[in-house]
């Protein structure tokens, strides 16, 4: 069976990623921050002999460096960068934050290393695992937020985060072809979770099941696109 692994898998789109993995009988290495409070993700640890669960802060670059040297020689079907952050949300169209005038620096460099940064690193400390695998997959959860053709204003740390994670993805399917690594990003739709909000008209199980299908399908041919969760094409 092929082994994915999933970063911020505690929760969100990155738990409903391991709970449809383990039930296609993956092999599922699953990270998140901190394992001891992560309930609903030991639950599945307890139901599948084939779930791992690894502690990984994801903008904790020496840690990224860690886990691959313990998973040293252990290929990797397909490796998803799914961990991300949103930032100060605003909370209405009158809500500063984000906007012009009212950068927070700080947390916006802070988006850049987890959203953007931290799947780069990923790439770097485990391209040997991916390499060595037969399906060779590094996937990106992205946003259509990232979309420089749909740019509308407003939410600027979230969105150059995606934009320039985009931008990652094509020129690692450039620069992986000859190692034969496929890539590719994802919107995953304005999915229910703690990042979506309650109002998202979308539930997480159907968007993670559409990712799945097209990672499936994903081939040499079509590496460095970015999709939306239903398989149609996104304008970068
Ligand atoms: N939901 C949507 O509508 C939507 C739309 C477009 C794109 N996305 C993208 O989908 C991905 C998953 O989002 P979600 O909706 O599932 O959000 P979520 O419910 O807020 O979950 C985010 C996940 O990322 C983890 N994370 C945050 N910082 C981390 C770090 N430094 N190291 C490791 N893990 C970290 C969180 O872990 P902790 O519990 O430890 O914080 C959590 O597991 C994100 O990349 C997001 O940008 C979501």
């Amino acid at each position: 069976m092929p082994t994915v692994l999933i970063t911020g898998a505690n929760r969100g789109l990155g738990l409903e990623f391991v709970r449809q993995y383990c039930e296609a009988g993956w092999n599922v290495i699953a990270t998140c921050r901190d394992p001891k409070t992560a309930g609903d993700l030991a639950a599945l640890d307890q139901k599948y002999p084939s779930l791992n669960v690894h502690a990984l802060d994801v903008a904790d670059f020496g840690a990224i460096d860690r886990l691959a040297a313990d998973l040293k020689g252990r290929p990797i079907d397909v490796l998803l960068n799914n961990a991300g952050i949103f930032g100060p949300k605003p909370l209405g169209d009158n809500d500063p934050r984000q906007t012009f005038g009212h950068m927070d620096y700080g947390i916006w460099a802070q988006v850049l290393r987890i959203n953007t940064m931290a799947p780069m690193k990923m790439a770097e400390a485990f391209i040997d695992h991916i390499a060595a695998s037969k399906q060779k997959k590094f996937v990106a959860i992205s946003s259509i937020e990232g979309s420089i053709a749909r740019a509308k204003g407003r939410i600027y740390a979230y969105k150059t985060s995606k934009t320039a994670l985009n931008m990652v993805i094509k020129n690692l399917a450039m620069d992986l072809a000859p190692r034969g690594v496929i890539t590719a990003a994802f919107c995953p739709g304005w999915v229910k979770t703690r990042m979506g909000g309650d109002t998202a008209p979308l539930e997480a199980p159907p968007s993670i099941a559409g990712i799945r299908r097209v990672v499936d399908e994903l081939t040499p041919e079509n590496s460095g696109r970015f999709w939306l969760y239903t398989g149609e094409i996104n304008p970068y």
